[in-house]
């Protein structure tokens, strides 16, 4: 429903002279006219106080090649976004950089770290993570709630392009722009743009470092990565490791 109904404020918006609240409210879901920007690797982003506190979390919880990645995977979504216009109409900014920026705080491998967990997806902790941040800056605790759970889905689902490609454009978004790390540019986005943000944020040691962080998980929390993209490298890497699905397994306690 509400993918069918936003065009059609949108539309009202422009082609009436009535007042359509959608854009009204700095702290409702939907696109962020006026917003303030800045430019990174000769790309517009959103930049407001709660996005800034998101990029200074991330580089503090994140070490410098997840840092980058989550720079990269910002870059690469705003870069999508900007070559589709229905994308460019709807895309809330601000959802899309915070969850962006944030994805990935479920990596911290600091032994205090506030946001890992030793049981929960790592997927799940940036979500909590990211919802308690929002929650308690300033400017997020104004937020309205749809906007939290985007940030929320967007980064529990990141890892889950068949789930997360058909939720909202915003969560969607978010999992194509962090996907094109991995798979390269796409999307509309061309080589001399992606290539244009590599220069910016060079992956240099970033597929070991990636390597490092899946044996880590599978290592620490291995029951969280049973059944994820993860487990191939709990299968290779790390004795004991034990995923194996079977049907005797689902059916055990069936009732
Ligand atoms: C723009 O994005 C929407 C949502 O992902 C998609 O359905 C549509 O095909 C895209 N348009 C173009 C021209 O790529
Ligand atoms: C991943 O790390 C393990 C353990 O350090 C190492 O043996 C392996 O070669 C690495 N794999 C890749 C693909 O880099």
């Amino acid at each position: 429903m509400h993918l069918n109904l936003l065009p059609l404020l949108v539309m009202l918006h422009i082609t009436s002279s009535a007042h359509v609240h959608i854009h009204a409210h700095a702290n409702t879901a939907g696109p962020r006219p006026n917003h303030p920007v800045k430019t990174i690797a000769s790309i517009k982003v959103i930049d407001t106080p709660l996005v800034r506190a998101a990029q200074d979390l991330a580089h503090t919880h994140n070490d410098e090649h997840a840092y980058k990645h989550v720079m990269r995977s910002w870059l690469f979504g705003v870069l999508l976004i900007s070559h589709n216009e229905t994308l460019r109409r709807t895309i809330d900014l601000e959802v899309h950089a915070v969850a962006a920026l944030l994805h990935d705080l479920g990596w911290d491998k600091s032994p205090t770290s506030p946001f890992v967990s030793p049981d929960r997806r790592f997927e799940v902790d940036g979500a909590i993570a990211s919802r308690n941040f929002i929650r308690s800056h300033p400017h997020g605790s104004r937020w309205e709630e749809r906007r939290v759970q985007l940030v929320w889905d967007a980064i529990a689902l990141h890892t889950e392009p068949r789930i997360a490609w058909f939720k909202e454009p915003d969560v969607e978004v978010v999992q194509k722009g962090i996907g094109m790390d991995f798979s390269g540019p796409g999307f509309g986005v061309t080589r001399q743009e992606y290539d244009a943000v590599l220069r910016e944020f060079p992956t240099r040691g970033f597929r070991d470092n990636l390597n490092g962080t899946m044996i880590w998980l599978c290592q620490t929390k291995p029951q969280s990565t049973y059944e994820t993209f993860i487990q191939p490298w709990g299968d290779r890497y790390v004795a004991g490791y034990e995923a194996q699905q079977t049907i005797d397994g689902i059916f055990r306690n069936f009732p």
